[in-house]
C-alpha cells in the first residue's frame, strides 16, 4: 500500500497535509503522534472509508480515487480488514454469527469452517458459540479481528485496537497482531498512544499537524516514548504526559534479554518514502 500527497480537509480544519508513505507487504506500521495529529484520517483515507481532498492511495495495486462507490465497497470488503477501539460486536450473535456477519449482510454465506478457520487464526476455534458477554475484553477484540480477517485482506488497520483493553490483555492482542504479521506476512497498520504497543511493530511513523514528522524502526518502546515526549514539548504539552511516564518500559515483547532495547532502533529523522 502506499500513499502520496495525501490531503484530507474539513472546513478549514487541514487533518492531513501531503502524506506520502509505504507500506511493505508483510510488514507491521504503526502511527503514533498527538490528538488530532491525523492519525485516525491517515487510517480513514487508506482504508477507503473517507475520500481524501487531495493525493492519491493505492491499495493492492489499485488506486482507490479511480473506483467509483460499488467498486469502493467491494475492494473495502475483499481486501481491507479493520478494528476498532470499541470491537463493535452485536451482542446477541454468538462470536461465529459476528465473524460471519459482514459477509452474510453482503449477500454471501461464509461456511462454517471458513468461519471457524478465522476464528482457530485468532485462538478462538473452541469459542465460536460463545456471545460477546460471555468473552473477555481481548476475546471480544480477537472475534473483531477474526471478522476483519475472515476475506483474507491485503491491509489490516487497526484504530487505537488495545485503548480498551489492560495491559496484559493488550499484550495478547498485540501477540497476536505480530504473530500474524509473522506467520500470515499480513501487512498492519496500527494506530495507538501506547510506547509498548509501538514496540511490537517493525517500524512507527509519527504524525504532526497531518504531516510525517520522523519514523523509527525497530523500535524500542524506550525510543518510542522518548520521541512521542520530544513531540509532546515541542507541541507545548510539557513532555509529562502518558508516553514520558513509560519511558524506561521493556521493549519489544519476546526479545531476548534486554539487549533489544533502544541499541536496536534506527532513527530516520524527517519524511522517508521507503520501506
Ligand atoms: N469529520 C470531521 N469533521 C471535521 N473535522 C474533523 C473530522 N474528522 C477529523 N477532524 C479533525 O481533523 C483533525 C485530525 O483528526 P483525527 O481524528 O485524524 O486525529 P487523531 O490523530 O486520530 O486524534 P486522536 O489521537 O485524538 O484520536 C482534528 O483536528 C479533528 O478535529
Ligand atoms: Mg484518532
Amino acid at each position: 500500500m502506499r500513499v502520496r500527497g495525501l490531503r484530507r480537509v474539513y472546513g478549514d480544519v487541514v487533518a492531513l497535509d501531503g502524506v506520502d508513505l509505504d507500506f511493505a507487504v508483510g510488514t507491521f506500521t504503526a502511527v503514533m503522534g498527538p490528538s488530532g495529529s491525523g492519525k485516525s484520517t491517515l487510517l480513514q483515507c487508506a482504508a477507503g472509508l473517507d475520500r481524501p481532498s487531495g493525493g492519491t492511495v493505492r491499495v493492492d495495486g489499485v488506486e482507490l480515487g479511480g473506483l467509483g462507490e460499488r467498486r469502493l465497497t467491494l475492494l473495502r470488503r475483499d481486501r481491507i480488514g479493520f478494528v476498532f477501539q470499541s470491537f463493535n460486536l452485536l451482542p446477541s450473535l454468538t462470536a461465529a454469527q459476528n465473524v460471519a456477519l459482514p459477509l452474510r449482510l453482503a449477500g454471501r454465506r461464509p461456511s462454517r469452517g471458513a468461519v471457524r478457520a478465522a476464528l482457530d487464526r485468532v485462538g478462538l476455534g473452541e469459542r465460536a458459540g460463545h456471545r460477546p458477554a460471555e468473552l473477555s475484553g481481548g476475546q471480544q477484540q480477537r472475534v473483531a479481528l477474526a471478522r476483519a480477517l475472515i476475506t483474507r485482506p491485503a491491509v489490516l488497520f487497526g484504530d487505537e485496537p488495545t485503548g480498551a483493553l489492560d495491559t496484559t490483555t493488550s499484550r495478547e492482542v498485540l501477540g497476536l497482531l505480530r504473530e500474524l504479521v509473522d506467520r500470515e506476512g499480513q501487512t498492519t497498520v496500527m494506530v495507538t498512544h501506547d510506547p509498548v504497543a509501538a514496540s511490537h511493530a517493525d517500524r512507527v511513523v509519527f504524525l504532526v499537524d497531518g504531516r510525517v514528522s520522523g519514523e523509527l524502526t525497530a523500535p524500542s518502546a524506550e525510543a518510542v516514548a522518548a520521541h512521542m515526549a520530544g513531540l509532546e514539548r515541542g507541541a507545548g504539552a510539557g513532555g509529562s504526559g502518558p508516553a514520558a511516564e513509560v519511558a524506561g518500559a521493556v521493549g519489544r515483547t519476546g526479545d531476548a534479554g534486554v539487549t533489544g532495547g533502544a541499541g536496536r532502533a534506527g532513527v530516520v529523522v524527517g519524511r522517508s518514502s521507503s520501506c
